[in-house]
């Protein structure tokens, strides 16, 4: 195992919330515990926080809603993103760090995502010009001028959760800079680290005080106090089907908008014709990649019989070519499940998986020795896996790989397309008409042809069905933090 040397950041030995642009003490005094999944053991404490810390984040938010940042033209918005880029840029190593130790992403993974990142960034950047109405033709009786104008919803509760914090927070950070809006983030319990520094560091960079807030804690109590608060105006959740129910539920009383995304169970499509040079790296990187925690992973393989046989053996080769480890060794592709939570959840699933019939093909244990401490999982493959076995029905979000056979594109659709979730899916195929045919039918909010995964935040993504409504990227995510009013003047 690498040692490295306790980022300043963690030396005080526990953290407080960060509300009005400085560290604030919860009011209970109560911490929780969080874990470096590498090792098992405690990283540090995070303030638990309670109705009464929410409350005052939010209104620290309102209050800044109210002020000087209102005055913010869409020139300044832009340039103090851009100062926030760089200020990231420049702070990304630690960030890296923190998230690693956090929650287990392997730094190689980081690092391939640092262009990903800052051109979330730059992207938020250029929307704070479209943040604006039309001036539409109308057929009132008399001489009227009709115009739209589109102002920021107001407070944002951000709901983050652990999967990758480093880069999610900026689906919610990103917007709300952009348009005008303030936030208050309830990060995960399980991965607070990386929010907790980026939103220190966004003070730095001339974010004005209380314009971005984060309260950590439990999602039932931080979480659950944030998504019913009657002065947020809007709510932004990532993570499980059950909690964004919860969250629904929540937001009723105060009737607020949410956006919901929600993970899958998200169909890859291999066609004997396909280039299997590429499809077996592709597919398998589909699922494993953050070691299977990723929303639209690509767990069921749907791969046409003809090619069955190969394709199992070629995956279970490749699985062994995969270095499982120490996600701060940057030779390492797997780090650990980020939790004992998330880690006992995963190997119930490979138990049921051989309790249901399927034929485990490749990994499917625990490491031990040196890494017995932490919460690593070899890459799993099942094979002869069936669409309404539990473990190609439920989300799993580990590296589980379900292989499914199938004849014809006719029955892969019905497959691929029975789910509850429709948040990713893609083909591999030399045929354009093959290709075409299930980009049209595969009912999910994005769909890969002969790649996995790859996300623009010009383009954006969402999910249909139990995957959840609302888009994150493009212009249609700005859209969802402005309201709209419609202005009509009488010229006569
Ligand atoms: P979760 O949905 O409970 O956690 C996500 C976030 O919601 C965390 O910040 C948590 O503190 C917060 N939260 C929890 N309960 C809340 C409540 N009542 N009100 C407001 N906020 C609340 O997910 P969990 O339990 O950590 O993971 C369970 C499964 O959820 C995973 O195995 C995975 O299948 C799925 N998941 C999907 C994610 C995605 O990217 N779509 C991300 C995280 C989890
Ligand atoms: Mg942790």
């Amino acid at each position: 195992m690498i040692t490295v040397q306790t980022p300043n950041f963690l030396l005080d030995g526990r953290k407080q919330h960060y509300i009005n642009g400085r560290w604030q003490a919860p009011i209970k005094n109560e911490y929780i515990t969080t874990y470096n999944p590498a090792n098992g053991e405690a990283l540090t404490q995070l303030a638990r926080g309670s109705d009464a810390d929410i409350d005052i984040a939010v209104q620290a938010a309102r209050k800044a809603f109210e002020g000087d940042w209102r005055k913010y033209s869409p020139a300044d918005r832009h340039a103090l993103l851009m100062s926030v880029r760089q200020v990231i840029e420049q702070n990304l190593d630690e960030l890296r760090l923190l998230e690693t130790l956090d929650m287990g992403a392997p730094f190689a993974r980081t690092e391939r995502m640092r262009d990903h990142l800052l051109r979330m960034i730059s992207f938020f950047a250029t929307q704070t010009a479209n943040c604006r109405g039309e001036t539409i033709p109308n057929s009132l009786p008399g001489n009227f001028s009709t115009m739209t104008i589109r102002a920021p919803i107001g407070v944002v509760g951000g709901i983050i959760p652990w999967n990758a914090p480093i880069a999610g927070q900026w689906w919610v950070i990103g917007v709300v800079l952009a348009t005008g809006c303030t936030a208050v983030l309830k990060p995960a319990e399980d991965a607070s680290l990386s929010v907790l520094r980026t939103v220190e560091l966004l003070t730095s960079a001339g974010v004005p005080d209380g314009v971005i807030n984060a309260v950590t804690g439990l999602g039932n109590e931080a979480g659950a106090a944030l998504a019913k608060h009657p002065h947020v105006n809007k709510i932004a959740f990532t993570g499980s089907p059950a909690t964004g129910r919860e969250i629904i539920r929540a937001s009723a009383g105060s009737i607020k908008p949410v956006t919901l995304e929600l993970g899958g169970k998200s169909p890859d499509i291999v066609f004997a014709d396909a280039d299997l040079d590429r499809a077996v790296p592709g597919v398998s990187m589909g699922v494993f990649n953050n070691s299977g925690q990723v929303c639209y992973a690509g767990t069921r393989v749907f791969v046409q019989s003809a090619i069955q046989k190969e394709f199992v053996a070629r995956i279970s080769e490749f699985c062994k070519t995969l270095k499982v480890g120490d996600p701060l060794d940057r030779s390492v592709q797997l780090g650990p499940l980020t939790s004992k939570r998330q880690l006992d959840r995963v190997l119930e699933y490979i138990e049921i998986g051989k309790s249901e019939g399927a034929t485990l093909s490749a990994g499917g244990k625990r490491l031990g020795g040196d890494y017995s401490n932490g919460f690593y999982i070899e890459p799993t493959v099942f094979s002869d896996v069936n669409n309404n076995m539990r473990i190609a029905r439920e989300e799993i979000f580990g590296p589980v790989m379900s292989i499914i056979p199938f004849d014809t594109a006719e029955e892969v659709v019905g497959l691929a397309n029975d789910t509850n979730f429709g948040l990713g899916g893609a083909v591999w195929t030399r045929d354009v008409r093959t290709a075409m045919k299930l980009v049209h039918e595969i009912r999910a909010g994005q769909v890969w042809v002969n790649c996995y995964g790859m996300v623009d935040p010009s383009v954006g993504f969402g999910g249909y069905k139990e995957s959840g409504f609302g888009w994150k990227g493009g212009t249609q995510h700005v859209d969802s933090f402005l309201y709209q009013k419609a202005v009509t003047i009488n010229h006569d």
